[in-house]
């Protein structure tokens, strides 16, 4: 598995983007609206390394709730596998528990991505 980005909850997107333009980082395509998680995406670079922003658009979206205890942080990094099922299967194997199903990003050219949660690490998310 490779490093694919960091994913960063932030309040306002515009706002925050503009901020991580002044430390040098370049807008990597537009504004994506996900539907199916109901947040808006932006990916930018800087250095070789890929920040994603996520931003709740809706009040049920996935991340209202972690918004309201991160407030604007880094909450997940993401691993680009060529093995989806076989990767995915073995964190969950080994102390990793999935919470949501496989399904297509739409910021991430509808790539399958999956988020699970480890009790001492956090968050990640799989991409496939
Ligand atoms: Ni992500």
């Amino acid at each position: 598995m490779k490093i694919h980005h960091v994913g960063y909850l932030v309040k306002k997107i515009d706002k925050a983007a503009e901020e991580f333009e002044k430390l040098g980082y370049i807008r990597r395509g537009d504004i994506t609206v996900d539907t199916y998680r109901k947040v808006d995406i932006l990916f930018l670079e800087k250095d070789g390394y890929v920040v994603e922003l996520v931003s709740p658009n809706a009040p049920d979206s996935v991340v209202s709730g972690l918004i309201k205890t991160y407030k604007n942080a880094p909450y997940h990094i993401c691993y680009e596998s060529t093995a989806f099922r076989e990767d995915l299967e073995r964190l969950t194997q080994n102390g990793y528990v999935q919470i949501d199903q496989p399904a297509p990003a739409p910021a991430i050219g509808n790539r399958e991505v999956v988020f699970l949660l480890n009790s001492r690490l956090g968050m990640i998310e799989l991409l496939s």
